[in-house]
């Protein structure tokens, strides 16, 4: 590819405003933080610079250019992640992404196949009954579209002929999850597709809609293309607008999340009844810091709101909880009561822990003491959890005036909990594995490297030194950059980057070298220190080697000049 067109595209995409697109970033200081999506990161551990248009997470080690940014975030291939980076500031490389032969394409083939199916079928003359239901439940035709609602029919087998005749293998159908030895999985149910995070259906959730004994929902079992787990209602079509807003709204159930679209609310996914994996939250850190539980007002409800606000928190995630009154879902409350009523409950989300404090008072009797020092226990405990200090401050107030306790003595009290908590969280870092020293030499080559990217007239001083670099990667390295220096003119870390990265060499010493962050403003003396250090552990390994020498060495002659050279290089190296 031509390097002077890919480093247009980079020079011209300012990678804090790229990154912003796919995590939130805060300044701090002269570079940005965010959360790191290739590890799960508690800690905004991700720095990016403007400067240098470099990345690097100080936890996991990933480093590197906007391109290498996407190409990791998205799974694709560093030329893929060229275009994608040039599409966004509207720059052809002109080359097509030849269609990556996902191995699991041909399920995908399978659900598209069904969905158009079961589409057809919701408005034939077999639909009526299940198009009345859908009204009933006032899903409207621009809904059904948008969802891509449908219907399997009240036949045991019909989409298994559609996909017989198709031609597909006995043996890939029943894998597919959509079909049991001859007969659809399906049958006679309204048929809501679920969509990867990518927008590709990889499932299908099949509703009954008349009087059926039998599960209320009937959901694909996991196949290749389906995890439940990785999975999230909606996912697809609320990134954007999450991002937007800064906030993503989790219900329980795709219907309310369905629901809420019809009211114009875009940023709100589902979880399906189900507690969230981490594979789940990692994907709602890839949209925003900031979740609102919107559950079911009932009593599961609450309970789903307490665990998943746990699981997001230890997260570090902010928590807010929209809380319904009289055992409503968000469905059933948007229709009873209305868009504009469910619009003023989002302008004022509780937050999660004063939800679950009023949730912790709940029957308490304020006039048994034994309840009430229980109740205030608790309520502390909550409390020693929040991060923020003067929210820690205002619960406290709060708690003082409701239970009539000293205000002193309840923050006594708290700051016997928190002292605790710092003891346990101080253990927990004596766990970590120590970052592996690097030798004082290769720690040097990697410096010299790293000003000879960033700091103007490096690299012609280390030229003329002649000093000699010990380790073959790292020389190879340096000759790379003199090569590009001289052919280019200039040079800079993330251009340089994906010179590397076209290469496909050095990528792993190269992500240590960037994630030196050194300070450029050095003199010329300090850079010839460091080609010293160097040119003396080349002394050092050669006497070394000569010594060596003479213990193999039988003619006492030989060992004289031998031991003649040694003694040189030891006065040369000391002078200096
Ligand atoms: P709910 O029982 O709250 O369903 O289950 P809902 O969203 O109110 O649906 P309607 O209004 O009765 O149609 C919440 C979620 O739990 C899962 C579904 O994903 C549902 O959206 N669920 C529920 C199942 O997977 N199977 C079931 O039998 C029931
Ligand atoms: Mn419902």
């Amino acid at each position: 590819m031509d390097q002077e067109l890919i480093n247009k595209i980079r020079e011209n995409t300012d990678i804090v405003e790229f990154i912003s697109k796919y995590i939130p970033l805060v300044k701090k200081g002269k570079n940005y933080f965010g959360l790191c999506p290739f590890h799960n990161d508690n800690n905004p551990s991700l720095s990016v610079s403007r400067e240098k248009q470099i990345y690097k997470c100080f936890v996991c080690g990933e480093a590197g250019n906007v391109f290498n940014f996407i190409q990791k975030y998205e799974n694709v291939s560093y030329k893929e992640a060229i275009k994608i980076v040039g599409d966004s500031i509207g720059i052809s490389i002109g080359y097509d992404i030849k269609k990556v032969v996902d191995k699991n394409q041909i399920y995908y083939d399978i659900y598209d196949i069904a969905n158009k199916f079961y589409q057809n079928n919701l408005f034939s003359s077999e639909g009526l009954e299940a198009r009345n239901y859908l009204e009933k439940r006032k899903l409207d035709l621009e809904t059904i579209k948008e969802f891509q609602i449908g219907l399997s029919l009240d036949k045991k087998d019909s989409l298994y002929n559609l996909l017989v005749k198709k031609g597909y293998d006995i043996e890939i159908l029943e894998k597919s999850g959509l079909i049991n030895f001859d007969h659809d999985i399906y049958t006679n149910r309204i048929i809501f597709p679920l969509f990867n995070q990518n927008g590709k259906i990889n499932g299908f959730s099949g509703r009954i809609y008349h009087g059926e004994n039998t599960n209320k929902y009937l959901n694909t079992r996991e196949t290749a293309i389906f995890k439940k787990g990785e999975n999230l209602f909606n996912y697809d079509r609320a990134k954007e607008e999450a991002r937007k807003k800064k906030y993503v709204i989790i219900m329980e159930g795709f219907m309310a999340c369905i629901r809420a679209y019809t009211i114009g609310i875009k940023n709100c996914i589902a979880t399906m009844g189900t507690a969230l994996t981490i594979d789940q939250v990692n994907l709602i850190k890839r949209l925003t810091n900031t979740v609102y539980l919107c559950f079911d007002g009932d009593n599961a409800g609450i309970n789903a709101t307490l665990n998943n606000g746990k699981i997001l928190l230890e997260n570090n995630l902010k928590v807010k909880v929209i809380s319904l009154t009289d055992n409503l879902d968000p469905d059933d409350f948007i229709i009873k009561y209305g868009k504009d009523k469910f619009y003023s409950l989002l302008e004022n989300p509780l937050n999660y822990e004063d939800f679950k404090i009023r949730r912790l008072k709940n029957g308490v009797n304020f006039h048994s003491s034994e309840e009430l020092s229980n109740y205030i226990n608790l309520v502390l405990k909550e409390i020693s959890q929040v991060k923020d200090a003067i929210k820690r401050e205002i619960m406290l107030k709060n708690l003082a005036e409701e239970t009539n306790v000293w205000y002193n003595t309840l923050e006594k009290k708290l700051n016997e909990l928190l002292s605790e908590k710092k003891l346990v969280s101080s253990n927990k870092n004596i766990l970590l594995p120590k970052k592996e020293k690097k030798d004082k030499y290769e720690r040097t080559l990697q410096i010299l490297i790293y000003y000879m990217l960033t700091r103007k007239g490096t690299i012609t001083l280390v030229e003329n030194s002649n000093v000699y670099f010990p380790i073959d990667s790292y020389r190879q390295l340096f000759l790379e950059i003199s090569d590009y220096y001289n052919k280019y003119g200039s040079i800079s870390i993330a251009d340089f980057s994906t010179y590397l990265e076209e290469k496909g060499e050095f990528k792993d010493i190269f992500k240590e070298i960037i994630s030196l962050d050194l300070d450029n403003n050095v003199s010329n003396d300090i850079i010839l220190d460091y080609l010293k250090v160097i040119d003396n552990y080349n002394v050092s390994l050669e006497i070394k080697r000569l010594e060596n020498l003479i213990m193999n060495e039988v003619d006492p002659l030989e060992q004289a000049k031998i031991s003649n050279q040694i003694w040189k290089l030891k006065m040369g190296s000391e002078k200096s």
